[in-house]
């Protein structure tokens, strides 16, 4: 029963695939002949450019006051690990960028757009789409392969005669295999999500922001789940992404070996202060211990030289 069971599912996938081989293909011929087109930004202002937090301050709706005139400016195609206590107020910086909360004081911008909760709702979800998000929790279907998990996250893209008959034009079938590639998982494109390892699934769920072609990736703690080999195997994959494609990387991280190792420069976050932010390079014990108001456990001066000589090679 097994063995039928077996045959039907690799001849089921065998047939996605061969038939998204054939199309593919074609593309690819059409393609070399003629660029793609790039739809995106054609009818949505593109908000690449530089994130500048000016004197930032966010009080959430019960009068808490999560963030405190806060000021940086990150470079486009920089990456950047946000660091902190627990409560510091790393989500809550994340959540401004993506006008989440309206902030009560200050201005944060992208390129020469001003971000703000203020801004129009159509504005807002245009901001949304340009985003990438990734969380702890992968969020992920399990149930369904890589590939559909992926092309979700082109929802907002596909025509409507994309969404009313569920064939998916080549043009973004190729979109949803080159965000594959770039996480390096192409290879199980029709597998089920629920088969690959935690590490695999969240850079299924790094493919799946990418597939939309962001300028700024913005992950929320996308490691804390994860075991040490899976750890590497993701940031790793941020570090590619941003080096490679030059998508600027904002990641909360609660592993300061992993921002030493990965980013370029850090955010210290303290209290809903930014209380540091300068290259990773710049970063010594007594940085550490300015940030999290005391000593880590785990994390020596030598632990410290380790990981930023590992940065340095990278
Ligand atoms: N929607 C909200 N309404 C009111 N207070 C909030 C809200 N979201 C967060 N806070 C408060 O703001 C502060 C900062 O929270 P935030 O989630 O930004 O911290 P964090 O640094 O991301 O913490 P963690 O490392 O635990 O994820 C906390 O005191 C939190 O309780
Ligand atoms: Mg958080």
């Amino acid at each position: 029963m097994n063995d039928i069971k077996t045959f039907f599912k690799n001849l089921n996938q065998k047939r996605i695939k061969t038939i998204f081989n054939v199309e593919y293909s074609i593309q690819n011929k059409l393609s070399n002949k003629k660029p793609l087109k790039k739809t995106n930004g054609n009818k949505e202002k593109s908000i690449s450019g530089d994130l500048k937090f000016e004197k930032v301050t966010l009080i959430y709706p019960n009068g808490f006051r999560a963030l405190r005139d806060i000021n940086f400016t990150v470079k486009h195609g920089e990456f950047i690990a946000l660091i902190g206590n627990s409560g510091s107020g790393k989500t809550s910086i994340l959540n401004t960028i993506a006008a989440m909360y309206k902030i009560s004081k200050g201005k944060i911008s992208l390129g020469d757009t001003f971000i703000s909760s203020n801004s129009k709702r159509k504005y807002i979800l245009s901001l949304r789409r340009q985003i990438g998000f990734v969380f702890q929790h992968k969020n992920v279907i399990e149930g369904l392969l890589v590939y559909d998990n992926v092309k979700s996250g082109l929802e907002n893209k596909l025509s409507k005669f994309e969404k009313l008959t569920g064939i998916i034009l080549p043009v973004n079938k190729k979109k949803i295999y080159d965000a594959l590639a770039l996480v390096k998982l192409e290879s199980l494109m029709f597998e089920k999500v629920k088969n690959l390892s935690g590490g695999q699934q969240q850079r299924v769920a790094l493919a799946r922001a990418l597939v939309s072609n962001p300028k700024l990736i913005l992950a929320d703690e996308p490691v804390s789940a994860l075991d040490v080999v899976n750890q590497e195997a993701v940031m790793n994959t941020f570090h590619r992404i941003n080096k490679v494609e030059g998508i600027t990387v904002l990641v909360n991280l609660h592993h300061i070996d992993l921002a030493l190792k990965y980013a370029d420069k850090i955010i210290g976050v303290k209290d809903g202060e930014v209380v540091f932010f300068d290259k990773t390079t710049k970063a010594t014990p007594l940085v550490i211990k300015k940030i999290f108001g005391k000593e880590i456990k785990d994390i020596t001066p030598q632990s410290i030289k380790d990981s930023l000589k590992y940065n340095k090679n990278l």
